[in-house]
């Protein structure tokens, strides 16, 4: 793996490694301290950040090396000076670029121009990271990954497209229960089917809520993602029968409840679900430092590549 863009840079033994490499890590940090010694990561945010942010940059401390967040928001990448302009420049003093971004060409100009790899820290069609974190949380839950029957609920976004493509790789179960028209990307979810028939995965879509029975895991994420002005209020009337509530978590069975964050409590989770036993939110949190350090170990480190 040269880059990590889009999720579909691994096999399944990819996939299997970064978890179990990001489990020893979370285990004994201090094993791997010196790991990224004297390495440093530019971290690119064009968009808001609690979680990617401060576990990208953490990761990078904890291995021994450095991330420099530059704060983009205000259209500075390809703005003050061109994306390829950015990638020369911070390829001569970084060892890689984290970059959360509008749009998924820009980290593609990024990887193509600069000379360091490259991870997507959410864009607008994939959040890899965040699923290698949220299935190595499958897997401490759960005990495993392949067969695992997961069922996303809410708006087709970045996040399911992810979802999707790990899902292939690890030989899961990933139905996505969007209203019409909402559903995730149609191209990616035929590559990832493509990749997922290796595997024995099973992906679909739909939006008939009866078929919501015997999942073992529920997932959500915001019904309007970042970038999307369309008000909350707006979007309700649609969105709210795919809301993760009590009820809902009975009836399909699920033994465990996920949500990438932020969450806005009272739309697609309330809070009894978010708050109860069955969540699992912020174990989800947790692995994103672990599994941050085990893929930036897995880009920069020979010795674990
Ligand atoms: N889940 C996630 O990516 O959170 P942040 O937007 O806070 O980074
Ligand atoms: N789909 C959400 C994910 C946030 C982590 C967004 O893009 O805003």
């Amino acid at each position: 793996m040269q880059h990590l863009l889009t999720g579909f840079e691994l096999d399944q033994d990819g996939y299997l490694k970064l978890i179990g490499l990001a489990q020893s890590m979370k285990a004994d940090p201090k094993a791997y301290r010196d790991c990224l010694q004297g390495m440093s990561a530019a971290l690119l945010f064009e968009k808001p950040s609690l979680r990617t942010r401060t576990t990208f940059e953490l990761a990078m401390y904890n291995l021994g090396g450095h991330g420099v967040y530059l704060g983009l928001a205000k259209g500075e990448m390809g703005g003050r000076e061109t994306v390829p302009d950015y990638a020369r420049n911070l390829s001569r003093w970084v060892d890689c670029l984290v970059g959360r971004v509008f749009k998924q060409t820009t980290l593609e100009e990024l990887a193509a121009t600069g000379s360091v790899p490259v991870v997507n820290a959410l864009s607008d069609l994939y959040h890899p990271a965040q699923v290698m974190a949220d299935f190595m949380t499958i897997k401490e839950h759960l005990g495993k990954t392949a067969g695992v029957k997961l069922a996303y609920l809410g708006d087709g976004n970045n996040v399911t497209n992810s979802l999707l493509v790990a899902g292939a790789h690890l030989g899961a179960t990933v139905t996505c229960f969007c209203p019409l028209n909402c559903g995730p990307d149609v191209q990616i979810f035929n590559q990832a089917q493509e990749v997922g028939k290796r595997y024995g995965a099973k992906l679909d879509v739909t939006n008939d809520l009866s078929a919501l029975k015997d999942y073992d895991v529920l997932y959500t994420d915001t019904w309007v993602s970042m970038g999307d002005d369309t008000p909350l209020e707006a979007v309700k009337k649609v969105f709210l029968p795919y809301q993760i509530n009590d009820q809902l978590v009975q009836s399909s069975g699920a033994q465990i409840v996920m949500h990438c964050l932020p969450a806005h409590r009272g739309y697609e989770i309330t809070d009894e679900v978010m708050d109860g036993p069955k969540s699992v939110v912020f174990d989800e949190a947790e692995n994103r430092l672990h599994i941050h350090m085990a893929l930036l170990a897995t880009l920069l480190n020979p010795q674990y590549a």
